[in-house]
Formats: structure tokens, sequence, C-alpha cells
């Protein structure tokens, strides 16, 4: 079956979650993580992602604006900088509008004139999300952006991928999934879907049941694998 449906993750795969801590630490006022401010980003991302998986395994649905505040308020403890009231302001300001990486508007827009439909599939509050995307000014080149709110349990439930098919009306087998982290290209494979797994750090594969069908460092070659 041809693709028909390029689904993307949000977070780390159209928009680059460690520009918040890279931006603020660039500016006078946040000198404090000038030196270590890609800790803080890996220590926030990685506390992140693990919440939402305990949330989802133990049943403790929340919002992912809370897990990312949650995350955080961890890094932030972990590096020193807790008591740094105006820091963590400013890192969940810039959280809203993420920058997206320089490929991505003419990557989506490549797969729009194909005819293709267009998604993001997201733990993102739906809030979230309409903020990246605005302040990426990509909106005009996706179909919908799908948030786990949704269905009240983060990815990777089989539910908030079913949520694909249920809006496009497509079979599993249309679909390519386009994700960074390597455990929801995995679990999106074990669902059903095509996958690519974007690579950009050189990260190891991970051990997981499932592997992705394409790997890749960046997003250009997404229309290709899409058949555009
Ligand atoms: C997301 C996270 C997992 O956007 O990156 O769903």
């Amino acid at each position: 079956m041809p693709i028909t449906t390029c689904v993307f993750d949000a977070y780390g795969t159209l928009f680059d979650v460690a520009a918040a801590a890279r931006q603020a630490a660039s500016e006078p006022a946040f000198a404090a993580i000038k030196d270590d401010w890609t800790a803080v980003a890996e220590h926030w991302r990685l506390k992140q992602l693990q919440y939402s998986w305990l949330r989802a395994i133990t049943g403790a649905h929340t919002d992912f604006w809370e897990v990312t505040q949650n995350g955080l308020d961890w890094a932030l403890e972990k590096t020193g900088h807790h008591e740094d009231a105006a820091l963590r302001k400013r890192l969940l300001a810039l959280y809203w509008e993420l920058q997206a990486y320089a490929e991505v508007p003419e990557m989506l827009a490549a797969l729009k004139s194909a005819g293709l439909n267009t998604a993001i599939l997201s733990n993102g509050s739906p809030e979230m999300l309409q903020g990246a995307v605005n302040s990426a000014g990509i909106g005009d080149v996706l179909d919908v952006s799908l948030s786990v709110q949704s269905v009240g349990i983060f990815k990777p439930d089989a539910s908030v991928y079913d949520l694909v098919g249920a809006h496009f009306g497509c079979t599993k087998d249309e679909v390519l999934f386009v994700s960074s982290n390597g455990w929801d290209a995995a679990a999106a494979t074990g669902y059903g879907f095509t996958t690519a797994w974007v690579n950009r750090s050189g990260e190891p594969m991970d051990r997981l049941p499932w592997t992705p069908a394409h790997v890749m460092q960046n997003l250009t070659g997404i229309p290709a694998l899409a058949g555009v």
C-alpha cells in the first residue's frame, strides 16, 4: 500500500527541545546556566519522558504540561538551579515557542504539495502544540495536531497510535510515522506503521522487540521515503 499519511512526533522530532535551555543560556539574565545548559536540557527531557511512561503504566494520567514542569523542577534541583525562580519561568515560557529544525517547513511543504496527509501525533496538550506550531509558522503545511489528551494516556500506548486511523480513515500500512525518540519509533513499528527513526545525534538503537524500518540523520529524506 502506498504511503498516504505522514505523521510526526512533535518534541525532539519537529521541534528542538534543547532550544529552550540554549536560548536562555545565551541571555545575560540567565548566565547561571551558560556552562551547564546542556545538562539542564538533558535531565529535563529525560525526566519529562520517564514521568510520562510512569504515569501511563500506573494509570495516573495528567496534562503533558504538568510532567514538563515536574521534569524541569527535577532537572533544576539536580543542577543546583532550583532557587532561580526567574530561570524556571523563562525556560517554561520558551517551551511554548520552540524552534522547528531548519528543514521542517520545506519537508512538510513537499509532502503537502504531493497531496499527502500530514499530522503531528504527540503527548503535548493541544494548547502546547498550537503554541509550537504557530511559533514555527508551520500551521499551513500540517493538516492536524493529534494530542494524547483525547485518549487520556501517553505514548506508547496503542490507543494513541489509533488516533491516526480514526482521524484520517486510513489503514496502518498507509502511514509513515516519524520520531526522533527511538522508543516511540520502535513502539509504532510494533503497532504496524512504517517507521523512520530520526537519529540526529548518533544514539545507539534502543534494545526493544521492534526495529524501525528506516533510520535517518535528519528529516530531509522523508519526502523520498513517502514516495514523493
Ligand atoms: C511527543 C514527545 C514524546 O511529542 O516527544 O509526543
